[in-house]
């Protein structure tokens, strides 16, 4: 079961943010980078300070580029000290994904894990193939991941490798928020929602989510029916 939202151009920054309104002010929301979320993030900008705890989703191997992003986008706008921001390990240090892990759980988890939702089912870096209960770790991305994500990396290769909460780890949120816009993605939505759970569409797997709401604009819920 899922709660969708559909919401279109200037109404689905507001439509996301709205699920923050009945959190504790100092709620822990763990945070996607990419296309999709930018108005998610317009819309708390605009709405100002906050005292809520941020951890991310994923990040590249090498090079902590989605740190960066997420820093401009929305930690430092909103003026969260760095006590209050969890980010992925850029490194394969032996325990780092471990380290993750045990910080977020001394957090208590995420309140509130949003999620953008990738062209082929992945959710973070979560590509095809990825299982339920998989951990935060080091994976190899899809050439086609790679290649959606090539404006990250204007003078430079896409890593081929990154690090990604997992699907158990994302599982573990109290509640989620899967956002997804343009009709590239509709056929994908729909496969994640009312298809088979299966790990060859890693987004299905929130179909165990506690509370999943969706927010969408018309083009990419054009697949869901009524
Ligand atoms: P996008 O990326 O929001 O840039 O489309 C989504 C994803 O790959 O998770």
């Amino acid at each position: 079961m899922y709660e969708l939202h559909i919401a279109d151009a200037d109404a689905f920054g507001p439509a996301a943010a709205d699920l923050l309104l009945g959190l504790l002010p100092d709620a822990c929301l763990g945070l996607p980078t990419g296309h999709t979320p930018l108005p998610l993030y317009a819309e708390l900008r605009r709405r100002g300070a906050a005292a809520w705890r941020l951890v991310m989703l994923d990040e590249y191997l090498g090079e902590a580029r989605f740190q960066a992003w997420l820093r401009e986008a929305i930690v430092a706008p909103l003026g969260i000290p760095e006590e209050r921001f969890l980010p992925m390990p850029a490194a394969a240090a032996p325990g780092a994904c471990e380290d993750f892990e045990r910080r977020l759980r001394t957090w208590g988890g995420c309140d509130l894990q949003f999620l953008g939702l990738g062209a082929n089912g992945h959710i973070g870096f979560n590509e095809p193939g990825s299982e339920r209960d998989s951990r935060t770790r080091v994976v190899t991305l899809t050439p086609a991941t790679a290649r959606a994500n090539a404006g990250y990396w204007p003078n430079a290769p896409v890593p081929e490798q990154a690090v990604t909460q997992g699907i158990g780890t994302i599982l573990e949120a109290r509640r989620h928020c899967l956002l997804v816009r343009g009709a590239a993605k509709a056929a994908i939505l729909a496969a994640a929602l009312r298809g088979p759970v299966t790990s060859a569409v890693p987004a299905s797997f929130l179909q165990f989510s506690p509370a999943l709401t969706v927010v969408a604009d018309s083009a990419a819920a054009a697949g869901l029916g009524r």
